[in-house]
């Protein structure tokens, strides 16, 4: 959810600004562009250089480093350049100048000027948090629309034991996740996405396989993900990586090892995509030993692999949406769709090696759409990326008939 996202950390003067090196770094990898504004008491807890170094960034503390070239307003840019301003830790005097409109650091200017969502992680000393006026304080923020992000309790600097520690980056990051999630149309829904290609070993150094690259469940999981469902991937070996960090991902060799992982997740799972190239065939056994060369010719006993589509499909419950993939050379909307029905789903998407730039090689496709109604949708050649919104607004529509 925070991949692309612009952010400003705000670190004020805590000995909680520790923590805020770990938060820069969550962000940072999990693909967010970050600035960090210190305070000129934050930086007694922790230095200028550990933060610009993680956050790729130079760190700003005040209004502008040169004061004579007129550019004083930098807090408005920053304002309008975030997505969403963190503060973390906030201070007690910090928090109090939030309430009141105190506007005497960038950090409160940039607060005062901003358009954009602000959190807060509050950090202080139990007492502290206790006082009325904290708690005053924390309502007034509320009011004002900051998401306020409590303080745990746990150990504190001054010996105390109790609420008031700022929460951990890990946790600060998901509650980020969760609330840039919270509006999306496929949050709440859990989703399985298998792709890539499956390897048959046929002894320690050969195996079977195919050319499937992966890139379009990949694609698909990214996708689902960015609507705001909690995606499992299972994935045959491919050279790939994942923007999303959220999504959960199983990397698996076999056909066997792919269906055993399938099994374990679509109990759970609300959408189930099939983009896998999985093996039709294995070979009956896999010798222990290399198989020596001999000078006769040499054929592979070779069984079938359970369809794991179709045992998706046998087991389907009610609301689940079974999703497959067909990749046909000829007869293939008749193919496609005998597939449809043979596995249960509720669409499959159709790809013709006939068409230019459709298929395994390609960072293209070309698909047809055909549902459990038999509409048929054709769609033009687009990028995997394209191809994977539109599969997965059909997905959403059909969920939401
Ligand atoms: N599939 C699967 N498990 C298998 C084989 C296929 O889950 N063992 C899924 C693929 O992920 C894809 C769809 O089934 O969604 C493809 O089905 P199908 O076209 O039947 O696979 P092919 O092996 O290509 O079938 P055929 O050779 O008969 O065209």
């Amino acid at each position: 959810m925070l991949n692309g996202k612009k952010l400003i950390v705000g670190i004020t003067g805590s000995i909680a600004a520790y923590k805020s090196a770990l938060l820069v770094r969550e962000l940072v990898r999990a693909g967010a562009e970050v600035k960090v504004i210190m305070t000129h008491a934050a930086k007694d807890f922790i230095t200028p250089l550990t933060l610009s170094t993680l956050s790729k960034n130079p760190v700003l503390y005040q209004f502008n480093d040169n004061a004579d070239s007129g550019e004083w307003n930098n807090h408005v840019e920053l304002g309008l350049w975030a997505d969403a301003l963190i503060i973390a830790p906030l201070s007690a005097n910090t928090m109090a100048k939030m309430c009141s409109g105190v506007c005497d650091n960038l950090l409160m200017a940039t607060y005062l000027s901003a358009k954009c969502v602000t959190f807060v992680a509050p950090a202080m000393d139990l007492d502290m948090y206790k006082h009325g006026t904290t708690g005053e304080n924390i309502d007034k923020l509320k009011s004002l629309g900051v998401q306020v992000i409590s303080p745990t309790s746990g150990e504190l600097a001054s010996g105390l034991s109790g609420k008031g520690r700022m929460e951990e980056p890990e946790n600060i990051k998901a509650f980020l996740d969760s609330y840039y999630r919270r509006d999306l149309p496929l949050t709440g829904k859990k989703a399985l996405v298998s792709a890539g290609p499956t390897y048959e070993d046929v002894d320690p150094v050969r195996f079977i396989g195919n050319r499937s690259s992966g890139k379009m469940g990949f694609a698909i999981a990214e996708e689902l993900a960015n609507q705001g469902a909690e995606v499992t991937l299972v994935a045959g070996p491919v050279h790939l990586s994942l923007s999303n960090t959220s999504i959960n991902r199983v990397d698996v060799r076999t056909a066997k090892e792919m269906k055993e992982s399938c099994l374990n997740h679509n109990g759970e799972a609300d959408i189930i995509i099939m983009a896998a190239a999985v093996a039709d065939y294995t070979p009956a056994e896999v010798a222990e030993q290399k198989i020596k060369k001999k000078d006769e010719d040499w054929s592979i006993p070779l069984v079938r692999t359970t369809d794991i589509l179709a045992k998706m499909g046998e087991l389907k419950k009610k609301d689940q949406l079974l999703v497959g993939f067909a990749l046909e050379t000829n007869n293939e909307a008749s193919n496609a769709q005998g597939k449809l029905e043979r596995k249960n789903l509720d669409f499959i998407v159709l790809n013709s090696l006939r068409d230019a730039g459709a298929g395994f090689a390609h960072d293209t496709n070309k698909i047809t759409i055909i549902d459990r109604d038999n509409n048929h949708d054709d769609y033009k050649l687009k990028s995997k990326p394209e191809v994977a919104a539109d599969v997965v607004q059909k997905v959403i529509e059909m969920m939401n008939r």
